[in-house]
């Protein structure tokens, strides 16, 4: 409704919003979304929030559509955000939480980004989705073309969790499957898009996703009566989610509903494949591609990420850091959470309980601070993972 138009994340340039995009056309870089605040301030009150719709859209007003006719919605968003006493309490925490985005259409938090870009592809009136997925995004893109009646175009790597291929199939989408990884599965988009027509919603190669998966930083904000916790811990892989609730930040504070203050940001991945830990240790703006990555938190087997220096430089920002669990870990940590709390989280966001123990250890985190994990999705897609 107030969306203005684009702009580069390199060099600031702002382009038209009113055709379909990918990267910027000055740098090849991510494009963002920015809106006209003032005017969406008039409608868009913290007050006025009461009475709105229980899923994302509630915040319709930074919502990129022009028009409510191209929304394509399957009830994403306003996850609960669930206190974790008996888990908190193990560590002397008090104000420990989890953002359970596991009850999410296709159960994970990728429902968000693909309810948004499908709805701008539906404003330009395209009918052929493209992606390469590491699961979940897949499986949300498939729902969303279907609600759409879109072609969604899939590329996953062959090892995907099992849930995440058939979700895909029993929704009608076209699904290849790739010996490689998700950089070889994109790759593949990238050479064949042309020729088939299809457009690209890749991670941050396209300039809506994000935009729904900003939902998240509002959604935290509003949940925890418009505060900020003091640090957040997020399973990162490609960092949609890190990026999109950064800008919610600012985006809120242009509001006037927070402050400038800011959780400390902290990215957790696979030591099998941490190319954002190795580039934040080392200091550097940008991240070397992770070789041999492998990890069965498929979600965060991302060799190298797009958005990488917009990732590190919040991390840096913030005051919060990047750390790495591994594959034995991640698996002690999700029967932990589910014994402690009843939630049965997938492997990522299970490494988000590992990183806030390493963090304690190295105080980075206190215990005395309010902290929020995400949990992105949910174990059951992942059963292979629980099967010995
Ligand atoms: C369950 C889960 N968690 C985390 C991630 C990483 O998300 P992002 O690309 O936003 O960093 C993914 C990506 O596939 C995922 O499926
Ligand atoms: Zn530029």
């Amino acid at each position: 409704m107030h969306l203005d138009f684009l702009v580069c994340s390199a060099c600031a340039r702002e382009h038209e919003a009113c055709a379909p995009q990918n990267v910027s056309p000055c740098c090849g870089k991510p494009l963002f979304a920015h809106y006209d605040l003032r005017a969406a301030g008039r409608t868009l009150t913290r007050d006025a929030l009461a009475g709105r719709v229980k899923s994302m859209w509630r915040y319709r007003e930074v919502m990129p559509p022009t028009s409510d006719g191209d929304i394509v919605t399957l009830g994403e968003g306003f996850t609960p955000l669930l206190p974790a006493p008996r888990l908190g309490a193990r560590h002397g925490m008090g104000r420990l939480s989890i953002k359970d985005e596991s009850l999410n259409p296709t159960h994970s938090f990728k429902a968000r980004g693909m309810s948004a870009a499908v709805s701008m592809a539906r404003q330009f009136g395209l009918k052929k989705l493209a992606a390469p997925s590491a699961g979940n995004a897949a499986g949300a893109l498939a729902a969303y073309a279907a609600r759409a009646g879109m072609e969604a175009h899939l590329f996953m790597p062959r090892d995907t969790p099992r849930a995440n291929v058939i979700e895909c199939e029993q929704m009608g989408a076209h699904v290849t499957l790739i010996d490689g990884l998700i950089t070889d599965c994109a790759g593949e988009v990238s050479r064949r898009k042309a020729a088939e027509g299809w457009f690209d919603v890749s991670t941050l190669r396209e300039p809506y996703r994000v935009e729904g998966k900003k939902t998240l930083g509002y959604e935290l904000a509003e949940q925890l009566g418009w505060t900020l916790p003091d640090a957040v811990i997020y399973p990162t892989g490609g960092g949609t989610g890190l990026v999109g609730m950064w800008k919610a930040f600012d985006e809120m504070e242009q509001l006037g509903w927070l402050g400038r203050k800011r959780p400390r940001m902290f990215s957790v991945q696979a030591s099998g494949c941490q190319p954002i830990v190795r580039a934040f240790d080392e200091g550097r703006k940008f991240a070397d591609e992770h070789r041999g990555a492998h990890t069965l938190a498929s979600g965060l087997r991302v060799p190298k990420a797009f958005g990488d220096f917009i990732i590190l430089e919040i991390l840096r920002k913030s005051g919060g850091g990047a750390v790495a669990a591994t594959d034995g870990e991640m698996l002690a940590a999700t029967r932990e959470i589910g014994a402690a709390e009843g939630i049965f989280p997938c492997p990522e966001g299970a490494a988000c309980y590992v990183a806030l123990k390493q963090l304690l250890a190295a105080r980075r985190i206190r215990p005395d601070e309010s902290v929020v994990l995400f949990n992105t999705g949910a174990g059951v897609k992942y059963l292979e993972c629980f099967e010995s």
